[in-house]
């Protein structure tokens, strides 16, 4: 049985103080349940110390250096910090990044560079995909860069990732969160083979709250969550990651 992986990626808010309260209060919850936080590139040193939870930062250069000011922290910087966690493929940049085969850039580094950092994949259509039904081409277009890069599939966590349903408030149904990530782990096992397929673990993530994560977690090819809004509410986050204790 695959272990739940709850994510929660509290973005460009907070502050140092708001950031440690609400990892003190994931730890004290966290019993049986994966649970990691990742945070702004600024806050990750004050939010590791004495944290006692997993850590993260919301992207990586691909460059181990480079001279862009305004560009997310390198992967010798990961080194440097011994950040553990990190995530690829966020909504934000995710059609340039993968128009550009960023993706496989950025997984190659990570692995290459910081073969201890488990990497996060966000992976998912536009509102536009959906509408025009090419969600599944689009999954497999971004999972090829992943596959691409031949990462350390021990040190992956997938996560579909719909951007329609990010910060918007407009939960995936079920049933089609489950669609996805069913096509994700098939797509994943037909190239690399099953083996890796099953061990992987696939997380949903958009709008997920603590009113619709139970019904979530029921689907089989789901495996946990990754969070957004949800997670800077230490209530609400803590209610998610008791929905995916086993
Ligand atoms: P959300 O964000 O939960 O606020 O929709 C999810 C994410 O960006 O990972």
């Amino acid at each position: 049985m695959r272990n739940y992986v709850v994510g929660g990626n509290t973005k460009n808010f907070g502050s140092q103080s708001a950031i440690r309260a609400l990892l003190a209060n994931a730890k004290n919850n966290s019993e049986g349940v994966d649970v990691v936080y990742y945070v702004p590139d600024v806050y990750f040193v004050a939010a590791k110390k004495e944290s006692g939870l997993k850590v993260g930062l919301q992207d990586v250069s691909e460059k181990p250096e480079s001279s862009d000011t305004h560009y997310a922290a390198t992967t010798s910087m990961l080194k440097d910090i011994e950040c553990s966690e990190v995530i690829i493929g966020h909504s934000d940049n995710r059609k340039l990044e993968s128009d550009h085969g960023k993706f496989t850039l950025k997984v190659k580094a990570v692995t290459i560079e910081c073969p201890k950092t488990r990497i996060c994949f966000c992976c998912g259509e536009s509102k536009d995909e959906r509408d025009q039904g090419t969600t599944n081409a689009v999954l497999d277009k971004h999972i090829l860069q992943l596959i691409d890069a031949s990462p350390n599939w021990e040190n992956v966590v997938v996560a579909y990732e719909p951007v329609w349903a990010i910060g918007t408030g407009v939960v995936a149904l079920p049933a089609d969160a489950q669609a996805a990530c069913k096509h994700i782990r098939n797509f994943i096992g037909s190239k690399v083979g099953t083996e890796i397929a099953d061990a992987l673990r696939i997380q949903y993530g958009g709008s997920v709250k603590a009113d619709n994560c139970v019904e979530l977690i029921q689907e089989p090819d789901i495996d946990g969550f990754l969070v957004g809004g949800a997670c800077l509410k230490a209530e609400e986050f803590k209610k998610i990651i008791a929905s995916c204790k086993q």
